[in-house]
């Protein structure tokens, strides 16, 4: 079974937030005064979570990424991703998380069978890390990533939001992070999801970032690979890893997107950057699994096209990260 767009995209990837929560508090994700929580039952239980991914993997998709928040502070999430990893028809159940837990949770996720990881790291500088997570510990993050290594966790990629004047200053250095390790260091252009003055004076264009790290390194261009995502990746000549640069504001990659969403709070959408979705949690309480599937066509149908976030003209919407996971 397949499921196709209205624009001819083959829907595969589901990115599914299992809660709200967060031990950060990132600048770029939420505002200083926080986010309001969603209660406990408003979110999706893990059974019902289960069903919702078994039902959109009935339909055709083959690789569940978990978010948040962040995903590991949720109580149970280990035997949650253990179950899911054994549903059959899914070929890749992957994680993205900010690292903080990683020390004491890498190798139980990989034990239940995590494929790959993705980190959140914006700073290789304690105290500059410490401000743009409002007081959250590089090292812990470090050395959650050298267990995630550890654990046989291999081609990790490290997302690093590129903010001008915040640090820009250290494109360079995750550069060669990359030639160091065998990481996938990627440079993600800074989305206005909080629609916050001045995110655009903050924002760096990929093509921007590509330049500088040219200046220093020769970059190979690399070929992607099937549900790949969003990155154009190159290599620096002899490096053990690679770099990929992420441009969902400038060159947006909607063409050729994959995805659809369902937020901690138990909502299906087509596209990061649109409100239209539809609440499951009613759907789930329905006796008829076909009704389940029908509303996961009904949002690859209505899919958009394509975000408008960058037009100045465009409505602007507030997206909530820490409930949509990115
Ligand atoms: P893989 O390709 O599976 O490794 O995942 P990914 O790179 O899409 O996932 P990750 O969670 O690491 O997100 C990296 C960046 O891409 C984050 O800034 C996300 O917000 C952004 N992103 C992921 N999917 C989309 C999307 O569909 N649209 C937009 N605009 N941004 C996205
Ligand atoms: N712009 C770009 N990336 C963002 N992320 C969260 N908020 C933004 C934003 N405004 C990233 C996080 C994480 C991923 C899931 O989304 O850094 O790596
Ligand atoms: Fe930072 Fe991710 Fe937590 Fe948002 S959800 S505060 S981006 S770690």
């Amino acid at each position: 079974m397949a499921l196709i767009d209205a624009y001819g995209r083959r829907i595969n990837y589901l990115r599914l937030s299992v809660t709200d929560r967060c031990n950060m508090r990132c600048s770029y994700c939420m505002p200083a005064q926080g986010v309001e929580k969603l209660e406990h039952k408003e979110m999706l239980s893990y059974e019902e979570l289960y069903r919702v991914a078994g039902a959109c993997i009935a339909q055709g998709i083959e690789k569940i990424r978990v978010t948040g928040g962040e995903p590991l502070v949720r109580k149970g999430i280990v035997p949650f991703l253990e179950r899911l990893a054994r549903v059959p028809g899914l070929k890749e159940l992957v994680l993205t998380t900010n690292g903080l837990q990683l020390e004491e949770m890498a190798q139980p996720l990989k034990r239940a069978g995590v494929a790959r990881l993705n980190i959140s790291l914006d700073s290789l500088r304690p105290e500059v890390f410490a401000r743009i997570t409002r007081g959250a510990d590089l090292k812990r993050v470090l050395s959650g990533i050298e267990a995630a290594e550890k654990a046989g966790f291999a081609n990790l990629k490290i997302n690093m939001v590129v903010m001008r004047g915040v640090n820009d200053d250290e494109i360079l250095d995750f550069a060669a992070l990359s030639i160091e390790k065998p990481y996938t260091v990627r440079f993600i252009e800074y989305m206005p999801t909080l629609q916050d003055e001045g995110w655009n004076a903050q924002s760096m264009p990929g093509s921007e970032i590509l330049a500088r790290i040219a200046e220093r390194y020769p970059l190979l261009p690399m070929v992607g690979a099937e549900m790949a995502g969003p990155a154009r990746n190159f290599k620096i000549e002899g490096a053990a890893g690679a770099i990929g640069i992420i441009t969902p504001v400038s060159g947006h990659f909607c063409e050729s997107c994959n995805r659809i969403r369902v937020t901690a709070a138990g909502r299906m959408r087509g596209c990061l950057f649109s409100d239209q979705g539809v609440d499951l949690k009613p759907l789930l309480q329905s006796l008829d699994p076909y009704r389940l599937q029908e509303e996961i066509r009904r949002i690859v149908t209505h899919k958009p096209g394509r975000h408008h976030i960058a037009e100045p003209e465009a409505e602007k919407i507030t997206v909530n990260m820490s409930r949509i996971g990115g």
